[in-house]
């Protein structure tokens, strides 16, 4: 499993944090995506470069991290075959899964404490698509995206 990771300025701490969790936890390989540097960085180039990796099977999923994880989920989104999550809490995080088959998450580095981010990272890495009912809405939003 490859996990792609982006993030602006705010957030390259816990960019760093969290891409040794996931390795230390689980062992995917943590690709970066994001700035490493404190000079301000625009999110949506970090959104659009994690997303683009998703989209195109270079990584399984993706995580991104601004100071709210709007923006950049925002930009995200905006390719085509993604479904990014916003979430500041556990709960969220799984059935973005489990009902959304969300592909990416993302959370805000000013939102949520860094131990709180871990538990976020690991509902949603645990939790697994259930399909059926599911599938079909996820197709009618998919299909809203291919009538663009
Ligand atoms: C940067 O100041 C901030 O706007 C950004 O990290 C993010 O919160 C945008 O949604």
């Amino acid at each position: 499993m490859r996990i792609g990771i982006g993030n602006d300025h705010t957030a390259v701490e816990y960019k760093r944090v969290i891409s040794q969790y996931i390795w230390d936890t689980y062992g995917y390989e943590v690709v970066n995506y994001g700035t490493d540097s404190a000079e301000s960085f625009d999110y949506p180039i970090a959104g659009e470069a994690v997303a683009n990796a998703v989209a195109k099977g270079e990584v399984d999923l993706g995580i991104v991290i601004c100071g709210t994880g709007i923006g950049i989920s925002l930009a995200a989104n905006k390719v085509r075959g993604i479904r990014c999550a916003v979430c500041s809490e556990p709960y969220s995080a799984q059935l973005s899964r489990r009902h959304n088959d969300s592909n990416m998450l993302a959370f805000g580095a000013r939102v949520v404490g860094i131990e709180l981010a871990k538990m976020i990272v690991d509902a949603w890495l645990t939790a697994e698509f259930e399909g059926g009912r599911h599938q079909r809405r996820v197709d009618m939003i998919m299909a809203i995206e291919a009538k663009q």
